[in-house]
């Protein structure tokens, strides 16, 4: 995003991995469209999106007095939070920013309310940067040489700022020359697997295997995977976590095969307001991301469809929790109050 009155440029990654296609937001509506079609996706980068969008949609507003742009705010923020339910950054980088606006009020111009909301946005992206890094070099310690991993859906840089989360994990293991192996599950229905982690592992040169989600189990009991690592869009404060479907049955698996299934998240993706998982909003998709997933159609007409993105893995099933200020192992209340303090 360039100055107060710049529009924000973001990767559509619907085309990849066969075309590498930019789109110009320079209305909110373009912001919220990206998001709500996976153009801008992962729990991170929709909470980087939605801040720069707030910026956009506050834009039509600097001119006018306190009152006005402070209503646009409030709207602004409803809608772009209406995008998507599950990944919670989406609501903390609006809550941030709508706190950094609320502790200027009536202490400064609008104009300069406005710069500091950008600047906002800034540091929500650049802090984001640094903790895929820390994550990265947290989990990298968990993985010895010559390891074989298995992810799920996409947890990389464009799931993030940059670097990712559980990709993070794998680019740090190989720069540190421990040559990881990883196995990645398409991810049906819309295979942010096949797609883009696919993509980003042969960027960076790490060893990886395409497999349908359907062959985790088999490619566990050939002894073939020593870990499991995603990410997540929602942990709650004892724990559970939500993070695309079929999150949890790798979960399953893994306890089943005694192989470890570990998270690599953000502060920013824990939500302490919520106990358990169960509160844990699952968004439901449209019925033709099944029936037409491959550009044709592979159901017969009128099928009853079930669609839920995200399902829920309880943490007695994981084995540890990689943030960016450590690793969190057990996986409890406790241990997630004591490294989320302050947060
Ligand atoms: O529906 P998506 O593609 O936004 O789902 C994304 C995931 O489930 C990711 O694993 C999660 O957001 C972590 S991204 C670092």
């Amino acid at each position: 995003m360039g100055d107060a009155r710049g529009y924000l440029r973001l990767i559509d990654q619907t085309r990849l991995p066969v075309e590498f296609v930019e789109i110009e937001c320079r209305q909110v509506e373009t912001v919220w469209e990206a998001i709500k079609m996976l153009r801008v996706r992962g729990a991170p980068a929709i909470g980087i999106a939605a801040a720069y969008g707030l910026c956009l949609a506050l834009q039509t507003t600097v001119d006018e007095d306190e009152a006005a742009y402070f209503a646009r705010l409030n709207v602004a923020s409803d809608y772009l939070a209406a995008s998507r339910p599950t990944a919670v950054n989406l609501f903390w980088a609006l809550d941030r920013m709508k706190h950094k606006a609320q502790q200027l009020r009536g202490t400064a111009p609008v104009d300069k309310i406005h710069a500091a909301l950008l600047e906002e946005a800034r540091a929500i992206h650049e802090e984001d940067r640094q903790v895929c890094r820390a994550i990265g070099r947290y989990g990298a310690e968990l993985l010895e040489s010559n390891t074989g991993v298995l992810t799920h859906c996409n947890a990389g840089g464009l799931a993030t700022a940059d670097y990712g989360t559980a990709l993070a994990v794998f680019f740090t293991a190989q720069a540190q020359g421990k040559a990881p192996h990883v196995f990645v599950d398409e991810t049906r229905p819309l295979l942010q697997g096949a797609r883009l982690t696919a993509w980003e592992l042969a960027q960076r040169g790490v060893r990886a295997t395409l497999i349908c989600d359907s062959m985790a189990a088999q490619v566990m009991r050939e002894g073939r995977v020593q870990a499991v690592i995603t990410g997540a869009d929602r942990i709650a404060a004892n724990g559970d976590t939500a993070n695309k479907i079929g999150t949890y049955s790798l979960a399953v698996l893994a306890r089943a095969h005694e192989i470890p299934f570990y998270i690599a998240a953000p502060l920013s993706t824990f939500d302490l307001a919520l106990s358990s998982g169960e509160g844990i909003p699952i968004e439901q998709r449209g019925r033709e991301e099944i029936t037409h997933g491959f550009g044709r159609q592979t159901a017969p007409d009128g099928v009853d469809v079930y669609n839920p993105a995200f399902d829920v893995t309880p943490a007695g099933l994981i084995r540890a929790i990689i943030t960016e200020r450590g690793v969190i192992e057990p996986v409890n209340a406790h241990t997630i109050a004591a490294m989320t303090a302050g947060a």
